[in-house]
């Protein structure tokens, strides 16, 4: 059976850092409400490198690691809601800088579940025939789209980039996988919103508040523990595989207190949950491929390990992914 399997992993965050205590001296919050409510302690900021700078090294990384030539690579998908352009995407930006001339390349839009969403993507090619391997990024600048004088929000999220490179094996790699998505709930949690305006109607082209990162964030929570739990469960008993049998969970790095509800309900302790938000805080697309990265830099999974990655983010949208290491 043809399977899509990781080979590498890479990340890059940009090198500034900024704390709670940094927060509190521009917004009206402190170190211990953002600690007890998010497991947050600090996160990188860009000092001005857009997406494409982040999205650019990892995928160098990935090249340099693997030791695969640019124009070996058959298809490059990028998950960003912080783009550098409307056009180009991201995944042809890095095209070019990383001379995958051979490559098909474009975005795909799933918030924080765009890695889960890409991956997914490139898993479908590489098990179509189609391809032989892909580069899959997830990068982030939130701050970008972050309103900076809303603490209920501004709090939460950092900047970065992680990825993948995956290639066709006969002997491990995905093995199921499960998607959702909840349109109907897209309002809970938006960002980047532009109005129409044009030379032959009265309407000013302002930024308005819709802009920037608006969230229901109960809504949100009470979304992602159901949905999360729920993708979880069906990705095991549609593998036949047992929770015991699974040696690391890679979630969706938003908050340490989703990740507990999540463990609590479907009996996995939470030592088996990799968790860096404390650090990264979230990073959204990028922050599943960040985690999954340190976690094998730090050489925590082993050939034939099963772990399962797992998001939520705006849409809505989830994702859940069974790999066999
Ligand atoms: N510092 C201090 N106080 C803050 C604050 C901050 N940064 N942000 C909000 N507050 C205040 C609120 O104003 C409110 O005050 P009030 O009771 O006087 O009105 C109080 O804290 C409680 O706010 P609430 O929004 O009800 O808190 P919460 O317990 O729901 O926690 C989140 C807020 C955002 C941490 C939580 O809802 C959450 O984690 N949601 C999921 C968000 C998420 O995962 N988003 C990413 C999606 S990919």
């Amino acid at each position: 059976m043809i399977r899509t399997r990781v080979i590498a992993t890479a990340a890059k965050a940009p090198e500034q850092v900024i704390t709670n205590e940094d927060l509190s001296k521009i917004v009206d919050t402190s170190d211990e409400w953002i600690s007890q409510r998010t497991g947050i302690k600090e996160r990188h900021i860009s000092a001005g490198e857009n997406t494409s700078a982040l999205v650019i090294d990892v995928a160098k990384q990935l090249l340099e690691k693997t030791e695969v030539p640019g124009e070996s690579i058959d298809l490059i998908v990028v998950a960003s809601v912080t783009p550098d352009y409307g056009t180009p995407s991201l995944a042809c930006m890095v095209q070019k800088e990383i001379g995958a001339k051979n490559a098909v390349a474009f975005d795909v839009v799933a918030a924080c579940s765009g890695f889960m969403f890409a991956l997914s993507t490139a898993d479908k090619y590489i098990k179509s025939g189609m391809f032989e391997n892909a580069i899959v990024i997830g990068g982030e600048t939130l701050s970008k789209i972050v309103d900076w004088t809303d603490r209920a929000t501004c709090v939460l999220f950092g900047d970065g980039a992680g990825g993948a490179y995956v290639e066709k094996s006969q002997e491990a790699g995905v093995v199921h996988e499960n998607l959702g998505s909840a349109g109907e709930l897209y309002d809970i949690l938006t960002e980047g919103y532009t109005n129409c305006s044009n030379a032959f109607n009265d309407i000013p082209a302002e930024i308005d508040s819709k802009w920037y990162v608006n969230m229901n964030g109960r809504e949100v929570f009470k979304f992602a523990t159901k949905n999360v739990v729920r993708s979880m469960k069906r990705v095991m008993e549609e593998a036949q595989v047992d929770r015991d049998e699974i040696k690391y969970i890679v979630p969706h790095q938003a908050n340490v207190r989703i990740v507990e509800v999540v463990s609590k309900k479907l009996g996995i302790p939470m030592e088996k949950f990799y968790m860096n938000m404390e650090r990264y805080g979230n990073t959204s697309s990028a922050s599943i491929p960040m985690a999954l990265n340190e976690l094998n830099e730090r050489g925590l999974l082993e050939r034939g390990d099963k772990i399962m990655l797992s998001g939520f983010g705006g849409g809505m949208t989830w994702g859940t992914m069974l790999i066999e290491w």
